[in-house]
């Protein structure tokens, strides 16, 4: 049997050890190589790396992905989508969704794997079927997460759903890295038994579990997995390619990827490695098995995010009382999986909960609107109660919420004027408004440098 491997080194593995900070011209020499050493696809763009793109590299997010595809002409590229979200937290509407959709196409992607935070599939179709119009592969995704209310019927009913929508893969996703050998095995078995498509996992090393996890989904029938080239693997990061590719050829499966070229890829990053460990970018506690996360059932992040705000708050001394807190807000919110932003959502409740002395007395913005439906339908129910405490009388919103919203496109484009040079540039600022403007006013500047220094030279 066959096993396709999904590098990652160049977005989640990036993002999850280092914080997207890899910049272009660092990996730039051995994109060629990456491209000839076989694997399915190269996971490179969406996530963070477009707002770490024009926030903190001075990079036009669009153009390392010009700049990759032309490096990397015989890999799929891919990509991963937040659906109705984009790479961002808020919805936007359908219009929008489209066109950034079809430019990512345009510009290189081959692949987008497509999800929703709650699994709530309004919010994945359009991505879905714009993937499919424009002829690229999309992959619909199931965010895996353990709760009373999830269970093998309903991830293969959810599988079912997203297959009937076209998508020619099915990813389980597991955010945490709390996707366990024995639950991925059932996992993907029962999907392989009732999906026709290939199922790809995708998981953490953070709590340690996701070598033996990968190792039994393969044995499920697996047909994907994603891994992370050693020197930027484990931790909070994907398991090791070479590791992976090493068990899995012992046991017999056929992996097209060059050992040789593994070991020259991992060879380019290590310096790199140790760069980023010395000059602080990269923590080497991110590196370790981080077990508590079996315990709390809480992804690695969400748990480093409570102690930092515990701690800013001088109440790191509560942070049992709030660890408590937070299956008890997961269930009254109808169990969304902890994944972005929801996991940040629920954590700052259950602060909030423990520090006010009261549960809802202190509501975010973002739980009202979540409350309200505007992200989508809860998992499970809403708890009446807290529902009444939170939205009073109000009636909450059981549409899809991008019914609602205005196309963006239009405005923006009127609003930037000159300062867009195309459309990609026009969506680059739907996505992150204040970045991208930053980001076309220095690239102006930088063209105005340029030319005084030519009329200079020519002097
Ligand atoms: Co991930």
């Amino acid at each position: 049997m066959e096993v396709k491997i999904t590098e990652t080194v160049l977005r989640d593995a990036n993002q999850s050890l280092i914080a997207t900070r890899m910049p272009f011209s660092l990996f730039e020499p051995i994109l060629s190589t990456l491209d000839k050493a076989g694997y399915y696809s190269l996971e490179c763009w969406g996530g963070a790396t477009f707002d770490s793109c024009l926030r903190y590299l001075d990079e036009d997010p669009w153009e390392r992905l010009r700049k990759i595809k032309a490096a990397c002409p015989n890999t799929k590229l891919q990509m991963l989508l937040r659906g109705q979200n984009l790479l961002g937290y808020k919805h936007y509407s359908d219009e929008t969704v489209r066109l950034f959709v079809k430019k990512s196409i345009e510009n290189g992607i081959d692949i987008i794997r497509i999800f929703d935070a709650l699994n709530d599939l309004r919010n994945i179709e359009t991505a879905v079927d714009e993937t499919l119009k424009n002829g690229a592969i999309a992959s619909g995704t199931i965010c895996y997460t353990i709760s009373p209310i999830h269970n093998l019927d309903t991830f293969v009913k959810l599988a079912k759903q997203i297959e009937s929508l076209g998508v020619q893969t099915i990813c389980v996703k597991d955010m945490a890295g709390i996707l366990s050998p024995k639950a991925g095995y059932d996992l993907v078995k029962a999907l392989k038994e009732n999906v026709k498509v290939p199922v790809s996992v995708h998981t953490h090393a953070t709590s340690g579990l996701g070598f033996m996890t990968l190792l039994k989904c393969v044995e499920a029938g697996a047909e994907i997995i994603d891994t992370a080239i050693s020197s930027f693997s484990g931790g909070t990061s994907q398991p090791a390619t070479e590791t992976m590719v090493y068990a899995l050829k012992e046991f017999g499966y056929d992996i097209a990827v060059n050992q040789k070229l593994l070991k020259k890829i991992n060879d380019f990053f290590k310096p790199y490695k140790s760069e980023v460990m010395k000059n602080g970018t990269l923590n080497p506690l991110v590196m370790g098995t981080q077990a508590d996360v079996l315990n709390y059932q809480v992804p690695g992040g969400m748990l480093s995010n409570l102690v930092a705000q515990l701690t800013a708050q001088n109440e790191l001394d509560r942070l049992d009382e709030v660890l408590e807190e937070t299956p008890r807000v997961r269930k009254d919110l109808g169990y969304p999986p902890l994944v972005t932003p929801l996991s940040q959502m629920v954590g700052v409740q259950a602060a909030a909960n423990v520090l006010a002395g009261e549960r809802y007395k202190n509501v975010s913005t973002e739980i009202k609107s979540y409350v309200k439906g505007e992200y989508g339908k809860a998992p499970g129910e809403i708890d009446k109660d807290v529902q009444k405490k939170i939205l009073g009388d109000e009636e909450p919103y059981t549409g899809r919420f991008a019914d609602t919203l205005e196309p963006e496109f239009p405005k923006a484009k009127e609003y930037l004027g000159s300062k867009a040079k195309s459309d990609e540039d026009v969506l680059s600022y739907i996505a992150f408004p204040n970045q991208a403007e930053a980001f076309f006013d220095r690239r102006e500047e930088r063209k105005k440098n340029t030319f005084t220094y030519k009329i200079v030279r020519k002097d």
